[in-house]
């Protein structure tokens, strides 16, 4: 294929991965998004497979279809709720990638068209490309890793902190630069893979003190890195198709993890340093004496909300391990019959993944103009009768708005505890994922129904029906 055509077509591929960021910015547009990319990445591999310096396609068309099946069989089996750990470990692979490339272009520059001749030497610009490549994959690749283990329950959630811990960071940091530049001024294997193998260690290191709350920011960091890893990778091989997507990836993760920090009200410097989250409250007042809830059964919830004009739902990661969104969807049918005037409240950091209850309420196919986002609903808590919480925790507790002490505090949340009165669907008084007794619980309007989410919801229809 012509130089030319190679242009136009990863032009094409590049036009329609933007066209995929802009479709996953809506539920609406979601599903054409996806097709896009998965277009625009079909005609990417296929072009890059027609240039001439691809001398072996066999070899990458069975790496495709081992890869291909592996990744088919994987996203079929995986739950919903284990999606932020396959996306970290997805990215785990990104990095990893981005190191063995620049490893075997070091190795063989002439074969990748780096240099004109076998045996000359690299140019500069080429070793910083590999250095910034290598060191953001290797970071990327351990720290995605323990990302995985700690979001899979494989490693604890618990933030790792020690004495000196940012020293070491940093003194590791400081070599890891200084063998870079030893690199840049004799490019040779040893300067390389010390450097490499720093990078590694501080992936590890840089994630540990991360708690588990922040987890998501985290892989969305990652995420961003994978991206820039392989940008960097792109102009060691002269690959505008790498260089456009890994920017797109780099860009989108880094607008992600700044929304979320913004919605979790966290400084993103401090997520980096990390030591939130992991810790467990316990249900007492702070004065030693337990606090009171009142609990009730489904029947007196389908009674409330049977009998109120208007109803809010408050879906959170609860929903999602119940898979009750099906049942909910009919709940609120039964509802909207009877002329309850019903509506779902999305809090960004919902669930566990950004856009989480978004994707679990478009499944069950609760209609769009039901689904309203936190800025908007939260002026319509007071004037409504009944909010129904439902495996929700951390993004409706008030400490976030009232306690200066939490470490939620500032937090924006949906405040359902505005309304008149307040239902909490869940299977006991445990805490969210921040690990934090919530309020919420032991206000008077409040009543407590115990029992999985999908169980109670449907006890509910069984009482409206
Ligand atoms: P959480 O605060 O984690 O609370 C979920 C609640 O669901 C738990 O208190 C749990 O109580 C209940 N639950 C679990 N399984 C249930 C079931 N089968 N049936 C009924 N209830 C069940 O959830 P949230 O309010 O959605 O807040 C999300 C939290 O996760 C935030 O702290 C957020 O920062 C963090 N986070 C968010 C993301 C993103 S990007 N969305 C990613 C990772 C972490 P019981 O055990 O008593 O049932």
């Amino acid at each position: 294929m012509s130089a030319n055509f190679v242009a136009l077509a990863y032009l094409v591929a590049a036009v329609l991965f933007i066209l995929t960021l802009k479709g996953l910015s809506s539920p609406v547009s979601a599903l054409r998004g996806n097709l896009f990319g998965m277009t625009g990445m079909a005609l990417a591999v296929l072009t890059t497979l027609t240039v001439h310096s691809v001398q072996n396609v066999t070899y990458i068309l069975i790496a495709i279809a081992i890869g291909g099946s592996i990744g088919a069989v994987v996203a079929k089996r995986i739950q919903m709720t284990q999606m932020p750990e396959l996306v970290a470990a997805m990215h785990s692979l990104v990095g990893l990638a981005a190191v063995l490339v620049a490893m075997s272009a070091f190795n063989n520059p002439f074969a990748y068209g780096i240099v004109a001749h076998a045996g000359d030497a690299l140019h500069s610009s080429n070793r910083i490309e590999l250095f910034i490549g290598t060191f953001v994959g290797a970071i990327t690749f351990t720290g995605s890793i323990i990302a995985f283990g700690k979001l899979s329950g494989k490693l604890s959630g618990k933030p790792l902190r020690y004495a000196g811990q940012h020293w070491l960071n940093l003194g590791l940091g400081i070599a890891m630069i200084v063998f870079g530049i030893a690199f840049f001024i004799t490019p040779s294997w040893t300067p390389f893979l010390i450097m490499t193998a720093i990078a590694l260690l501080l992936g590890v290191l840089l994630i540990v003190p991360i708690g588990g709350a922040d987890m998501p920011v985290v892989v969305s960091m990652l995420n961003s890195y994978s991206g820039w890893a392989a940008a960097g990778i792109g102009f060691t091989l002269n690959n505008n198709m790498l260089i456009i997507a890994g920017s797109l990836v780099g860009s989108s993760g880094a607008i992600l993890s700044y929304i979320m920090c913004k919605a979790m009200n966290r400084a993103f410097i401090n997520v980096i340093l990390g030591g939130f989250g992991g810790e467990s409250a316990v249900a007492d007042s702070g004065d030693g004496k337990q606090k009171n809830y009142r609990s009730g059964s489904a029947d007196d919830a389908a009674f409330l909300m049977g009998n109120a004009s208007s109803v809010i739902i408050v879906p959170g990661y609860g929903l999602a391990v119940a898979r009750a969104q099906h049942a909910i969807n009919e709940m609120s049918h039964l509802l909207s019959e009877k002329g309850v005037n019903v509506r779902y409240a999305i809090h960004p950091v919902a669930g566990r993944m950004p856009g989480h209850m978004n994707v679990l309420l478009a499944e069950a196919e609760v209609p769009y103009e039901q689904v309203v986002e936190m800025d908007e609903i939260n002026n319509e808590f007071a004037d409504t009768d009944v909010v129904l919480v439902i495996g929700a925790n951390d993004v409706v507790n008030p400490a976030a708005k009232n306690d200066k002490s939490s470490p939620i505090y500032g937090m924006p949340i949906l405040e359902a505890h505005k309304a008149r009165t307040i239902l909490v669907v869940k299977r006991s008084m445990a805490t969210g994922y921040a690990g934090l007794d919530n309020d919420l619980f032991y206000m008077d309007k409040t009543m407590m129904i115990f029992g999985d989410a999908k169980k109670v919801v449907e006890d509910v229809i069984k009482a409206l029906a």
